[in-house]
């Protein structure tokens, strides 16, 4: 298994070209079974959930071709990649394929709606909490779907097609939400989804539905109207910036101290949690392709935020943020919302000489002078990205194990970081 060494102490400076978002393109990869036409996909990033959901894609029936490869001088530039879903194999997606990716459950959608049917395995907890698929349920029987659990299978029909409706989530859910949006493109008549997700990568699945030829209203507010319509044709979209990745490199930089230009992304994708790192003393700026993050001289100041859906401060960055506080002047709570079992990087963080106490959903993160390296691992990708950037100022030698974890999200990590001073490298085996 490989493993990432680093040596902590370097400032970053430089540029890290920004990848195509790994939570806009999975979903966007399964938006290609609506259709028996070819969806082009642009910027998708080469991560390890792309090439799983390939492979699941494929046994239902999905073939792809990848073209435009990526050329040295143009390290950002993701892949293009063509998917087409001529016929429907399978409509099955089975145990030991969901059970690798939870997103891959949201094919439910796109099946039942072309198909009107789909046997998909229940994808079964997972290491940041036990994520129910309640609402995927509720909100498909609401368009007219017959739901049974059978052997750990979700087992949904719709004889004769969905019918549109009005549906309010009890709860925000990002993938019941992009589940719907597909489902009801190709349901007769209208959707009214109340309490929507209003994540970036709703927006961009939208956009590209529409491309295709599906009228959806409203993607990016909390109500989104979808007329179905008959059929779906390919279409050719850009998958969009990853703001989790642009999030983590500025909060790396924040860390380090520095000067480095994310290039490829947008500061509207993350403004929360932009504020936050300015909170606690980075600056920001808006540039031409991207934006710049600095941070010189003065210290990390304590900055408490909580979690929340967007527009909110991202789950997906908060241990990110803890391990920055880890060196704040000061103490500060970090609060997570979204999932009950967020707080795996506590314990390795505190490895590296962090102070952190958790009080139910509350962690309390008193800033220390100095983290000291150790071999350290990590049970999610965020998780375990969250002690690269501690390793990246600790004294000495931090060992990241179980890297498998960053592969899944995060793009040539090692060298882009790498290039801007970081010592970083890949231990393979
Ligand atoms: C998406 O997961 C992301 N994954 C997650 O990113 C992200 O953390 C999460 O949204 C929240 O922003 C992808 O986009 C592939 P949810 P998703 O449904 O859709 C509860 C990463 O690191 N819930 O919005 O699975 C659920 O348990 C990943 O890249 C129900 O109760 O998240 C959670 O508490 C990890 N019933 C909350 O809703 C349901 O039927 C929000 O989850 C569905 C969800």
């Amino acid at each position: 298994m490989d493993r990432i060494r680093i040596r902590g102490g370097n400032a970053l400076n430089g540029t890290i070209p920004i990848s195509g978002a790994k939570n806009a393109a999975l979903p966007l990869m399964i938006a290609s079974l609506l259709t028996d036409d070819t969806l082009t996909l642009e910027n998708v990033p080469h991560l390890a959930d792309v090439e799983q959901l390939i492979r699941i894609l494929g046994n239902h029936g999905v073939d792809y071709t990848v073209s435009g490869k990526r050329l040295a001088t143009q390290p950002a530039s993701g892949r293009t990649i063509h998917f087409t879903a001529r016929t429907i194999v399978d409509t099955t997606a089975p145990y030991e394929l969901v059970s690798k990716m939870r997103a891959s459950f949201w094919v439910i959608g796109p099946l039942l709606a072309r198909c009107h049917k789909a046997r998909v395995s229940l994808p079964g907890g997972c290491a940041i909490g036990t994520r129910p698929v309640d609402l995927f349920i509720d909100g498909l029987r609401a368009l007219g779907a017959e739901i049974d659990i059978d052997a750990g299978y979700i087992v949904a029909e719709a004889k004769g097609g969905l019918v549109g409706n009005r549906y309010t989530f009890p709860k925000v859910s990002v993938g019941a939400t992009h589940v719907m949006l597909m489902a009801a493109s190709l349901a007769r008549g209208e959707t009214v989804i109340e309490n929507a997700a209003r994540e970036p990568e709703i927006v961009d699945l939208a956009r590209c539905l529409n491309a295709m030829g599906a009228r959806i209203e409203g993607a990016g507010t909390s109500t989104i109207t979808i007329q179905g319509v008959e059929a779906l044709s390919g279409a050719r979209h850009r998958v969009l910036p990853d703001r989790i990745e642009t999030g983590t490199y500025a909060m790396a930089v924040a860390m380090t101290g520095g000067d480095v230009t994310l290039e490829g992304t947008r500061t509207d994708l993350l403004q929360t949690a932009l504020t936050a790192l300015g909170d606690a003393g980075a600056e920001i700026t808006d540039t031409p392709n991207g934006m710049r993050v600095y941070r010189n001289g003065n210290g990390i100041r304590p900055v408490d935020v909580v979690t929340d859906p967007f527009p909110g401060f991202p789950t997906d960055l908060q241990a990110q943020f803890m391990a920055l506080m880890t060196r704040a002047d000061g103490v500060a709570h970090i609060t997570e919302t979204i999932f009950e079992n967020r707080f795996m990087h506590v314990q390795e963080l505190a490895r590296l000489g962090a102070k952190i106490s958790l009080s139910g959903q509350m962690a309390r993160v008193e800033g220390v002078p100095r983290l000291v390296g150790a071999p350290v691992m990590a049970t999610d990708l965020r998780a375990s990205v969250s002690l690269v950037i501690a390793g990246l100022v600790a004294e000495g030698e931090t060992v990241v194990n179980r890297v498998y974890h960053l592969d899944r999200g995060f793009e040539r990590l090692e060298e882009k970081l790498g290039a801007c001073g970081a010592e970083i490298e890949r231990i393979s085996g």
